[in-house]
């Protein structure tokens, strides 16, 4: 089987070469001819573990390869999977549209042969039945093509194991020989008993939507009872220990702190009430707002908690761990930790920041802060240091050895992470999200 990947960012690169990896010959096409060039000569523009030994690997054996051009996957590929990026509208909540439906009105311009087209990207409820009467429209009758909706479940930091090894899979659509070819792709995970739900195109796009919408809103739901912990004195672990040992709760994604970021689940709680209030039902997902505030509220409270540690921030200088919007990542699309960054430099602190691979993404965002080369560069002479991304390397600090190079020893924990009871007795003030001040 012959196999187009459109787009190649995060989602797109992990597929196509993981569609490699189970033995398929594979195509990735994107618009951007320099990251094609890069990608053709097996170098990732992003980080990602596991991703650049299997784009090498297949680069070389010739089982992967690149293009820009359509005209070329339409005549070759017998599924094409659609991975482009579905971005916040600038000054709107609503998922921008503009590459899934460029992407889907280019590729059904160029088909020649019959095929599948499998949407992947996350898209707003409606889209998958609207690109379906599109690509019917744009190609010939002398040709068949089917379109199904697979949504992508995949998390940053573990792109390739989520792809080879998901833990369900999700297709849509009206044409049971198309899931029956479908199913041919994922044969292995198949074969190896990941549960595959085949359903309607509203329920697969939706299912995407209601599950970064679940994770979002108890990350959120943690964070809103941190705000009663620090205000009463409770301890925000403990509790979340306490709830997630029901197994209808669980403990995964209770991690209070300062609040998720990325890619996808700020701008998808976002398009999700957008196309929901399209549809006329307003207050459907309004509790999603609440979610969002919340999200960016903590980031308020570490800019709160910095400024009553040093009473004023102007000039003083501020150790910021981590700007990655989690660890395992360079991505800072959305990062509470640069937020926080930049929240702190535009009120007038000096903010020397490290990030053990965010580096380069960062300071194309926000150019304007101390970028260093080492978490010890970062912390020298900081009167405060505050951590925000969770990296091992940050994890293990040794709060004796950190005390000697800072000028202050104050840390705001900002991923409760951190021993408290070693900080304190070295000799720190210790702050976090969730618990009061020690
Ligand atoms: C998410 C979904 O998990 C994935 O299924 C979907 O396909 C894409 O969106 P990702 O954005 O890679 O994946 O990151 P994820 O691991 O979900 O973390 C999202 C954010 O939530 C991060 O900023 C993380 O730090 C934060 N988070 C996560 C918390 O603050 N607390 C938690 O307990 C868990």
């Amino acid at each position: 089987m012959r196999i187009s990947v459109i787009g190649t960012g995060y989602l797109g690169t992990t597929h196509a070469a993981c569609m490699a990896e189970l033995g398929f010959e594979v195509v990735g096409l994107d618009s951007d001819p320099k990251k094609i060039e890069q990608l053709a000569s097996g170098v990732l523009p992003f980080h990602e573990p596991g991703l650049p030994e299997l784009l090498r690997k297949h680069t070389a054996s010739g089982r992967l390869r690149f293009t820009t051009s359509y005209a070329e996957v339409g005549a070759w590929a017998d599924v094409h999977f659609i991975a482009v990026g579905t971005p916040q509208k600038a000054g709107d909540h609503a998922a921008d549209m503009t590459y899934v439906d460029g992407a889907t009105s280019a590729l059904a311009g160029h088909i020649t042969r019959d095929c599948l087209i499998v949407g992947k990207s996350t898209v707003p409820v409606g889209t998958a039945r609207r690109l379906g009467n599109l690509v019917r429209e744009s190609t010939s009758g002398d040709v068949k093509v089917d379109l199904l909706w697979n949504p992508e479940f995949l998390r940053e930091g573990y792109a390739v194991e989520d792809t080879l090894r998901p833990d369900r899979l999700v297709a849509g659509g009206d044409s049971a020989a198309a899931i029956d070819l479908l199913k041919l792709v994922y044969a292995k995970a198949l074969k190896s008993g990941t549960p595959f739900i085949s359903t309607d195109l509203e329920t697969a796009e939706l299912v995407k939507a209601a599950a970064n919408a679940f994770l979002a809103t108890k990350i959120s739901f943690i964070n809103a009872f941190s705000e009663v912990t620090e205000h009463v004195g409770g301890d925000i672990r403990v509790l979340a220990d306490a709830i997630g040992l029901d197994n209808r709760i669980g403990r995964r994604f209770l991690n209070a702190g300062v609040g998720f970021g990325g890619g996808c689940l700020p701008k998808d709680i976002r398009a999700l009430q957008a196309r929901v209030s399209e549809l006329g039902l307003d207050r459907t997902m309004r509790f999603l707002s609440e979610v969002d505030e919340i999200n960016l509220r903590r980031r308020d409270r570490v800019v709160h908690l910095a400024t009553e540690i040093l009473k004023d921030l102007q000039g003083r200088k501020i150790a910021v761990l981590g700007v990655a919007f989690k660890p395992h990542s360079d991505d800072v699309r959305d990062s509470p930790a640069l937020d926080v960054a930049a929240q702190l430099f535009n009120a007038g602190a000096d903010v020397s920041v490290f990030d053990p691979e965010a580096m380069e993404n960062a300071r194309k965002r926000f150019p304007r802060l101390n970028y260093t080369k080492s978490a010890a560069e970062a912390l020298e002479n900081s009167a405060l240091t505050i951590l925000l991304t969770e990296w091992d390397e940050f994890k293990e600090l040794n709060p004796t050895e950190v005390g000697d190079i800072v000028e202050s020893k104050a840390i705001i924990d900002g991923r409760n992470v951190l021993h408290v009871q070693d900080w304190l007795d070295a000799g720190w003030r210790f702050e976090s999200l969730g618990r009061r001040s020690v």
